[in-house]
């Protein structure tokens, strides 16, 4: 495996040639300066509306396609077809569960978790208005994860659909996805995973997690505002449609109303180019490099944090990529998380505190009145310096 080289990585962003350390990457990556010149480009050289004859609109249709084409090499998806794009993960799956909802009847059942940020919640707890059955799978209060072993009892005959999150935005920690999915398969359901805290750090293989619906951020994995939901042809086709009635047999149109943002979806393939630049043109050594690289990040920071007598970490204190993203949360003892972050916000370090949506799970965890927890959370381009700089900060703020 070629090492990653951190100040490569770094100058195709130009946001971090600034004094300042960016460690709230799980709220939103910084952009890549590529992806930055590709919307300008679409927008001053072929801003048209797409479908039309004339050469430049054909030109315009092909960027917008390419950008569709690498986002479905990006995760593992065969056919561009199978990626739907939307303005965000929470518009993304409020529309997956409008398109599904006239397909299920009262007593129908879908299990939702406690783990997971509100989209991949909320989107279905609401169909419970229409007679379907919720089900909570709750985190396992010791691992704090997801088990198998909670789930299987709330799997039956009426369940349709299991929404859980391939990794948690607070805790970090890595899900067996495949091992959910051959479980609820079994019981005959489909499973929706939100693979929106796991994206920017670890390779993405559709196919072969097993998945039926898969969704990611873009803005968070050095793109544009923009998220994907992937899924086999066969599921999008079986969805009710919910664009204009004559685009009813048009997949992933029919899924996208209004359409995608065109000058967005046109820069996706700098975002591909980008990542696979890491591992000599290969995505999966780019991202073993990355996970490496990324371990190290979280052990320096998890070290710290293991010692202290002050804070509590929330999640796995291992640093093993194997197990968890270097995403990491703590609660500290004597201040608030508000607190602790204002002072460090004054170094020109950016972390932050609250619950980022995953509100469950901070009411699980009882820490919704003190404030949430801190998180810190790092990709690929921060640097061991970096977390030198967040430790130091940390020292003079708890
Ligand atoms: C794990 C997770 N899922 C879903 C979302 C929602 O994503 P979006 O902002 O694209 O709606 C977020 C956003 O922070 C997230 O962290």
């Amino acid at each position: 495996m070629t090492p990653l080289d951190p100040s490569t990585a770094r100058r195709a962003f130009p946001a971090l040639s600034r004094e300042y350390v960016f460690m709230d990457n799980a709220g939103g990556s910084q952009c890549l300066g590529a992806v930055a010149d590709a919307v300008r480009s679409y927008l001053l050289e072929r801003n048209v509306q797409l479908g039309a004859s004339y050469s430049v609109s054909v030109e315009a249709a092909s960027h917008v396609l390419a950008g569709q084409t690498a986002i479905a090499r990006l995760v593992g998806a065969a056919d561009r077809r199978q990626v739907v794009l939307g303005a965000s993960t929470t518009q993304l799956l409020a529309n997956l569960a409008r398109a599904l909802a006239p397909g299920l009847g009262p007593g129908d059942e879908i299990v939702v978790t406690n783990a997971d940020h509100e989209a991949n919640i909320g989107a279905f707890r609401r169909l419970e208005s229409q007679g379907v059955v919720i089900r909570e799978w709750q985190l396992d209060p010791g691992s704090l994860t997801l088990r198998l072993e909670e789930l299987e009892p709330l799997l039956g005959p009426r369940t349709r659909l299991v929404c859980m999150t391939h990794c948690s935005n607070i805790l970090g920690t890595i899900h067996d996805v495949s091992a959910v999915a051959r479980c609820v398969h079994a019981a005959g359901a489909q499973l929706l995973v939100d693979g929106v805290a796991y994206a920017p750090h670890r390779q993405v293989d559709f196919g072969a997690l097993g998945a039926d619906y898969y969704v990611l951020s873009l803005y968070k994995v050095y793109g544009p505002h923009l998220a994907a939901l992937v899924a086999p042809l066969g599921h999008l086709e079986a969805l009710a449609n919910i664009n204009h009635e004559f685009l009813a047999g048009e997949v992933p149109y029919k899924l996208q109303p209004g359409n995608v943002c065109f000058e967005l979806t046109a820069a996706l393939p700098a975002i591909e180019d980008y990542l696979r630049s890491l591992g000599g043109g290969d995505l999966s050594a780019a991202f073993s490099a990355v996970a490496h690289h990324e371990a190290a990040l979280a052990e320096r920071l998890l070290g710290f944090l293991r010692a202290r007598r002050d804070v509590t970490l929330i999640g796995d204190p291992s640093s093993d990529p194997g197990r968890r993203v270097p995403t990491v949360s703590f609660a500290p003892h004597a201040k608030a998380p508000e607190a602790v972050v204002r002072i460090v916000d004054g170094m020109n370090i950016g972390i932050r505190h609250g619950d980022f949506y995953s509100r469950r799970l901070v009411e699980h965890l009882g820490l919704r009145e003190r404030g949430g927890v801190v998180r810190v959370s790092m990709v690929h381009y921060n640097t061991l310096s970096e977390v030198d700089a967040v430790i130091a900060a940390l020292e003079r703020a708890l």
